[in-house]
């Protein structure tokens, strides 16, 4: 049997078949908390020249390649770059052509990166096939300090496994923010629940914990708390209103890794969480994503889920318990996974670093950026810019200013209830607000000092001709 076969579980267990795939890594007991990377005992220590590690892994950091132009259509990337239109403009200023387009997002990808992908490569089949993802779910478990985790293809395959986990379906009703991407409500609508759009908190842009307490009902199934660029929710008082009325908050992160609510990561505080490893992402794996949670329960239902429906205890091929999906991240992913989280610290503090520098230099401007209250740690995954209501500048004027100057920007999330598929709830204000006031700003890891300093002076050229 080949590893792409993997029909399911192996009579008489990996033991008994030492060259078969395990029909999915995720039923080890990956999520220990504690497993570390570096564990000698881990099963990848024999790597060639890695030490515990990988293989030969050059200088951490080190840079690989000039990352090439991904061309990462996103959420909202349809718009991106793309000239906003009914713009009044000063006009590009003088050899703005003649520079190199600043991108929004790219991913920083070094030796390690290569290195692990290339040993997956090279080594990650029969029964080492597992192997990366392995130790991936095993290193996020350790990361995000949760018990278990299960990566998949993307956050939306993740979020949907587990709602399907908790057994959402039709009649229930789903509450969530209005300022949101489609990926974080389209898996609730999949499984037949309704969504509930309510409004965000106008200092966070996230969930609005009032709104939400309004929101609940005698069909509520669910709190889907989303941290929108790196800010955080409320998550005390939302985590306490799920608790008071017997309802499970999910958290999405697909935005927020790095981002810190009182002592505890983004994700790991809610029933489970999700994580997106896009392109665009601060860690990224091209696509793919993250299940995190402490409920072993719903674990093995999502693993059983994510494998077509096969439970780890059914030992005979190809005899699915139930329809299921089919959500699995790639060895070869988890390999460039693996390297991105174990440089994450430093991911992370480039975001930072980034977001900080935009701080500074735009700093007296009639705008708002990302919040970040005490006791937190914004991740900062995108920087975002709301313009103050007396400026008399959208925010798609002032991306179509960007545009003209050869800088990529992005627009804020239009509110879901503005999408057509949805009924509207105009009520949302804070929501429609920001949308119409809002836009991030390129934020890849290695933008340098002088193309932030000169996204900086277009927006102060545009807000002062405005
Ligand atoms: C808040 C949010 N949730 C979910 C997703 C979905 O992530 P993915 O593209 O990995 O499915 C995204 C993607 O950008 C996101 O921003």
């Amino acid at each position: 049997m080949t590893a792409d076969a993997h029909p399911g579980p192996v009579s008489g267990g990996p033991t008994g078949r030492p060259d078969v795939c395990l029909p999915h890594a995720g039923r080890r007991d990956v999520g220990a908390p504690g497993t570390r990377v570096s564990d000698p005992a881990s099963p990848s220590a024999d790597l060639p020249g890695a030490g515990a590690l990988g293989p030969s892994p050059p200088h951490a950091g080190s840079s690989y390649t000039q990352a090439p132009d991904p061309g990462l259509p996103h959420p909202g990337q349809p718009d991106v770059g793309a000239p906003n239109t009914d713009v009044p403009d000063a006009g590009p200023s003088p050899g703005a052509s003649a520079r190199p387009r600043i991108r929004y997002a790219l991913p920083s990808v070094t030796d390690l990166e290569a290195a692990y992908v290339a040993d997956a490569l090279k080594t990650g089949w029969g029964a080492r096939c597992y192997e990366y993802l392995t130790r991936f779910e095993a290193a996020f478990s350790a990361r995000l300090g949760v018990s278990r985790c299960l990566a998949t293809s993307s956050c939306t395959g993740a979020m949907h496994l587990g709602l399907a986990a908790l057994g959402l379906g039709p009649g229930d009703e789903v509450v969530l923010a209005d300022a949101n991407w489609i990926a974080s409500v389209a898996p609730a609508v999949h499984l037949g629940a309704h969504p509930v759009f309510v409004d965000v908190d106008p200092q966070t842009w996230c969930i609005d914990a009032d709104a939400v307490a309004a929101a609940i009902g005698p069909r509520t199934r669910a709190i889907v708390a989303v941290h929108l660029y790196g800010n955080l929710c409320d998550m005390d008082r939302l985590l306490a209103l799920g608790q008071q009325h017997g309802i499970p908050v999910i958290e999405d992160a697909a935005e927020a890794i790095g981002s810190v609510y009182h002592g505890r990561p983004a994700g790991s505080m809610g029933r489970f969480g999700v994580f997106s490893f896009h392109g665009t992402k601060t860690m990224t794996t091209g696509e793919g994503g993250m299940l995190v949670t402490d409920d072993p329960e719903l674990y093995e239902r999502a693993v059983v889920l994510a494998n077509h429906g096969r439970a780890t205890s059914q030992l005979a091929q190809f005899r699915p318990q139930r329809v299921g999906f089919k959500f699995r991240m790639a060895n070869l992913q988890a390999a460039m996974g693996l390297a991105q989280l174990e440089r994450l610290d430093e991911l992370v503090a480039a975001k930072r670093r980034v977001f900080k520098a935009y701080a500074a230099g735009l700093s007296g401007l009639p705008l708002q950026m990302n919040p970040e209250p005490e006791a937190t740690t914004n991740g900062y995954w995108m920087p975002t810019v709301i313009l103050d209501p007396q400026v008399a500048r959208s925010g798609a004027q002032l991306l179509a200013t960007l545009d003209q100057e050869g800088v990529d920007g992005r627009p804020f999330f239009p509110p879901l209830s503005s999408l057509p598929m949805f009924a509207p709830v105009p009520g949302n204000r804070h929501s429609y607000d920001l949308a119409a006031r809002g836009l991030n700003l390129p934020s890849y890891h290695d933008l340098s000092p002088q193309d932030i300093a000169r996204v900086c002076q277009v927006v102060r050229r545009a807000l002062a001709v405005a």
